[in-house]
């Protein structure tokens, strides 16, 4: 693997299985997010992305593996308290409070100030911090969230996340539904937040997108992990995007 051995492990997960019913959709699931890394994982619809989103969240009914947060045993544990340990997670629906304002939907997220192990402050965000990374927010703050744009509501989803000061952010499918313009301003907020230290696991389907914001990928293809490398590996390799990737 190419991640440097001296970068600290923020979420590690090992043989995870996970089931819908008896429908059994992840199999022996391995990866990692290392301290300022964005990795991203891959996967055509169905693979099973949302799923392990969802599986690290302590989401789903029925899963087992080992995973550990911030040096946390974190499986079994209840989606509340894994967010509660500082994984911030943006899933595939976006949900907003369509009645509060964006000022407001943001208040929503805020969660205490948090420090590294080693006791240095992690990034902790304001609002206005917040608007100088969305400027479209900013200049919205009074505007009602359910009179926004798909694109801008998925802006207010990720910065109310980000409001509770999170280790690492699960991002699923940033790009996916949005209009062109909208996957652009994601990818400049991407990496934004990546040089200022946050690190980030996003799921994508988006090649060019991932490519563009991410350090490492990992290949979902039915529920299994086919490849992992650093992205420049996998833009290198031209067999492994034909088979699992393009559509
Ligand atoms: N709520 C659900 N109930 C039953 N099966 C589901 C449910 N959600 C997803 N699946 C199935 O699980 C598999 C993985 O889905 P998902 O994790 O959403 O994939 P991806 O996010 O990569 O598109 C697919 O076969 C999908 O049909
Ligand atoms: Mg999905």
């Amino acid at each position: 693997m190419t991640r440097p051995a001296s970068r600290q492990t923020l979420l590690s997960v090992t043989g995870l299985n996970a089931w819908y019913g008896a429908a059994h959709i992840l199999f022996d699931v391995s990866l990692e997010v290392g301290r300022g890394e964005v990795v991203a994982l891959m996967g055509r619809n169905g693979a099973g992305k949302s799923t392990t989103f969802k599986s690290i969240m302590g989401l789903m009914d029925r899963s087992k593996g080992v995973q550990s947060f911030m040096g946390h045993d974190t499986s079994g544990l209840q989606p509340y308290e894994i967010a509660r340990l500082g994984l911030g997670y943006v899933p595939e629906d976006r949900r907003i409070f369509s009645d509060l304002t964006v000022a407001e939907n943001l208040e929503v997220g805020r969660q205490p100030a948090r420090r590294w192990p080693d006791g240095t402050a992690a990034l902790a965000w304001t609002p206005e911090a917040l608007y100088t990374l969305f400027p479209h927010l900013g200049a919205m703050q009074g505007r009602r969230a359910g009179q926004m744009s798909g694109g801008e509501q998925q802006m207010i989803t990720v910065a109310r996340t980000l409001m509770g000061n999170p280790y690492l952010v699960l991002l699923d499918e940033p790009s996916e539904g949005v209009a062109p313009i909208v996957v652009e301003q994601m990818a400049d907020m991407i990496l934004g937040l990546k040089k200022q230290g946050v690190s980030i696991l996003l799921s994508e389907q988006n090649v060019p997108f991932a490519e563009l914001v991410s350090d490492r990928v990992y290949v979902l293809e039915k529920g299994q992990i086919r490849y992992s490398g650093s992205m420049a590996e996998l833009m290198a390799d031209d067999s492994v995007r034909r088979e699992y990737l393009t559509v």
